[in-house]
């Protein structure tokens, strides 16, 4: 008979080392300069193993933020039924040094209250999410994304309920745009419960943040953590020669599509990559870096398919200086 031994886990007493944690906007709380996602890779499809394996490594290097939502697997809800597996073996001792965020907005069950931005699904959902995690709170609550057909009114007083309740610490919102996240900024504060965080994609390749949802973030003294900095592995060496097997772009759970990889995009990468060598960094590690260098970013939300990957973030995350040249160049490439 085969019997598999897993080692109980005991987190690494040198994990506050390295990693440095910025504050969230005008909050109390600071999150590491990077957070892990578990958007791919931690489904139901996926092996528990690898993903306890990327969780521990993760925690061991300092990262603190954990980042979920209800519809991640696949299938939908299966993320964060793994994460209260790793959270209940692994991680349960250490809940008070963890940042555990969940969102709902996106598709989860049948019906006209499984979407959106109804205080209905916001305050089922994170229910159910509490209960597939095993936990009695999470640490922030996100809108997953605007709804043109909720009054915004009644989105974010469900945020302001789900906190008042105790089901989350602080609320925030996600894919918002400048005028939105604004608007949803003053109704939060009327309430009493201060948006702390947007969440929004940002790197090399898609820059939309710069255009105004920077300035409001800053005047409301809102954190910004940014997802997909290698835009799903797109600014990395990986798809340099095709695509590979195994990849996000080859998996048919992925997300990024074969024909998002375009001869053109890989041509700048190759050209961002050699000025990555110059400053003795990978393709990937300096996307990250280039998010951090912006100063409203309070996170850079990564994923992560294999360890290896976790540690090309965190070494980034300590290089977050470009000279004038430097960021010209990245400019041209890019242009
Ligand atoms: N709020 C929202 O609407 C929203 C939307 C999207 C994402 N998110 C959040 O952001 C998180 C991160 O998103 P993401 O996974 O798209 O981020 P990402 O960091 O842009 O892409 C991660 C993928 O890039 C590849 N990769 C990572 N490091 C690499 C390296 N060093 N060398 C080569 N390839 C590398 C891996 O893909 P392979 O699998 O190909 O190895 C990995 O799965 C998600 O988990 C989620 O929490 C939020």
């Amino acid at each position: 008979m085969i019997q598999s031994f897993r080692m109980v886990y005991a987190a690494s007493p040198d994990r506050y080392n390295d990693m440095s944690y910025r504050r969230c906007g005008r909050s109390g709380l600071r999150l590491p300069a990077v957070s892990l996602g578990l958007w791919h890779n931690f489904g139901g499809v996926d092996r528990l193993e690898d993903g306890r394996a990327m969780l521990r490594h993760a925690f061991d290097l300092g990262i603190t933020h954990f980042d979920l939502a209800n519809n991640y697997g696949p299938p939908p809800g299966s993320a964060e039924e793994t994460f209260g597996r790793v959270y209940a073996d692994d991680f349960k001792p250490y809940r008070d040094e963890l940042i555990i965020s969940t969102k709902a907005g996106y598709r989860m069950w049948p019906g006209p209250y499984g979407e959106w931005g109804s205080r209905k699904y916001l305050v089922a959902s994170i229910d159910q999410s509490l209960s597939r995690m095993g936990l009695d709170y999470v640490d922030i609550f996100y809108s997953h994304r605007p709804d043109s057909r909720t009054p915004l009114e009644e989105t974010m007083s469900a945020l302001d309920y789900i906190v008042r309740s105790g089901r989350a610490l602080y609320v925030g919102i996600s894919s918002y745009s400048p005028e939105q996240t604004d608007a949803a900024a003053a109704i939060l504060r009327d309430l009493g419960t201060p948006c702390l965080i947007h969440q929004p994609s940002y790197n090399m390749f898609d820059r939309w943040i710069e255009d105004g949802l920077t300035a409001v973030l800053d005047t409301n003294g809102i954190g910004c953590i940014v997802f997909s900095p290698l835009a799903q592995g797109l600014l990395t060496d990986k798809y340099l020669s095709g695509i590979p097997e195994g990849s996000r772009a080859a998996r048919e759970s992925g997300f990024l599509r074969r024909d998002q990889v375009t001869s053109e995009k890989v041509q700048r990468v190759a050209k961002l990559g050699e000025l990555a060598a110059t400053r003795g960094q990978t393709m990937a590690q300096m996307a990250i870096s280039w998010t951090l260098r912006n100063p409203i970013v309070t996170s850079s939300l990564i994923g992560a398919s294999r360890i290896s990957h976790i540690d090309d973030a965190v070494a980034a995350a300590n290089r977050t200086d470009f000279s004038s040249d430097e960021l010209a160049t990245i400019e041209q490439i890019l242009s």
